[in-house]
């Protein structure tokens, strides 16, 4: 008897080992932020002829579950789960798109088992679906935009590496209550400032002047920067109950310019233009009588830069009091024309809305 004694001890000491190392798992799985990814195309969801097309792919191939299967080790770093929101190459994003995308955030973040969110998305307009979500996002729950400069096939692909990283800072309690974030080339961006900078290599989103919030090195985020401006729970604008936008469009400024696509788009029924201006917002003498006329007619008009960088001053280049227009400040067109359209669903009145451009 002492022999199967010894035995059955050895088993059950065996056994008491394992479900320990079960239950120790089952602990730091537990442990785990539930991080959602919300996939909607792009390059990170692209594939090319041969490993050596980095240009010339089809984006928006790929289904949110493989591209979660092609990267393991996201279950080291959190609970993820997928859903395919839509699934397009970003050039072709929407108001509609915006819309569906922030709502479904907004739900998801108001569950208790949604930690943190991951988009995947397009590089095109990355740094437009970032703004529009750091303006319409109800939470200070971690949000994470991600995209690939190479698609899946490629050799070096980008995406596997920068998924990782952007699940990895959905899940890290440093990252609550920073705002949207866009997670690339292992660095971290705030949605105001980043920009889109290179058509093609994997170091494309800056943050040129304004600087970026930090870097993720060794399987951690470290910040070293905080945006200024509000944000995510601090927004004024709710989009719950809004199925359109205003329509606001945007004028290039540049030598010898024709008047003639601004007089059409405020035909079509522009209820704002960004005209992108030379220099410090400057306006040509040829465009100036259109933007009075329609600023007469209650189109509302803010003065950006095609410049990129820097502050477009009020009563600058022009008497902005006196036309009533708006100054963009260090916001470029394409995310003026983001601002201006979310603060026509609350107010026409202009200084309301220049006072919405110094706080955002
Ligand atoms: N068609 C572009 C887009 O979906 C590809 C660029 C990319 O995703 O990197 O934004």
């Amino acid at each position: 008897m002492p022999h199967f004694h010894f035995h059955s001890v050895r088993l059950v000491k065996a056994l008491l080992a394992c479900a320990m190392l079960l239950a120790s798992y089952a602990g730091a799985a537990e442990k785990l932020a539930n991080v959602t990814i919300l996939a909607t195309g792009g390059t990170i969801a692209g594939s090319g002829a041969s490993s050596t097309t980095t240009v010339g792919y089809t984006a928006a191939t790929v289904g949110v579950e493989r591209l979660i299967a092609a990267v393991p080790e996201l279950a080291k770093v959190a609970q993820v789960k997928g859903e395919q929101v839509f699934q397009i190459a970003s050039e072709n994003m929407s108001d509609a798109y915006w819309l569906t995308l922030a709502k479904r955030v907004n739900v998801l973040l108001a569950q208790p088992d949604v930690d943190g969110i991951v988009i995947t998305h397009g590089t095109d307009t990355l740094e437009e679906t970032a703004y529009f979500l750091n303006l319409t996002v109800k939470s200070k729950k971690p949000v994470v935009l991600v995209g690939a400069m190479r698609p899946g096939t490629a050799l070096s692909a980008d995406g596997p590496i920068n998924l990782y990283n952007a699940v990895l800072l959905a899940a890290s309690q440093d990252a609550v209550g920073k705002g949207v974030l866009v997670a690339m080339n292992d660095q971290i961006h705030g949605a105001r400032d980043v920009s889109k900078t290179n058509t093609s290599t994997p170091d494309s989103f800056k943050t040129p002047e304004l600087g970026m919030l930090g870097y993720i090195q060794g399987n951690k985020p470290y910040f070293y920067h905080v945006s200024t401006r509000k944000h995510t729970a601090d927004t004024e604008f709710d989009v719950s109950k809004i199925d359109t936008l205003p329509q606001v469009d945007i004028v290039y400024g540049y030598a010898n310019v024709n008047p003639v696509a601004l007089n059409a788009l405020v035909a079509a029924g522009a209820k704002g233009i960004i005209h992108a201006g030379v220099g410090d917002g400057s306006l040509a003498a040829k465009v100036t009588p259109s933007l009075t006329a329609a600023r007469k007619q209650g189109v509302l008009i803010v003065r950006a830069s095609r410049v990129g960088q820097g502050i477009v001053a009020r009563n600058g280049e022009a008497n902005d009091d006196e036309l009533d227009f708006v100054a963009a400040d260090t916001l470029n067109p394409q995310k003026a024309r983001i601002l201006l359209m979310l603060a026509l669903t609350r107010t026409s009145d202009s200084k309301q809305i220049q006072r919405m451009f110094y706080s955002y």
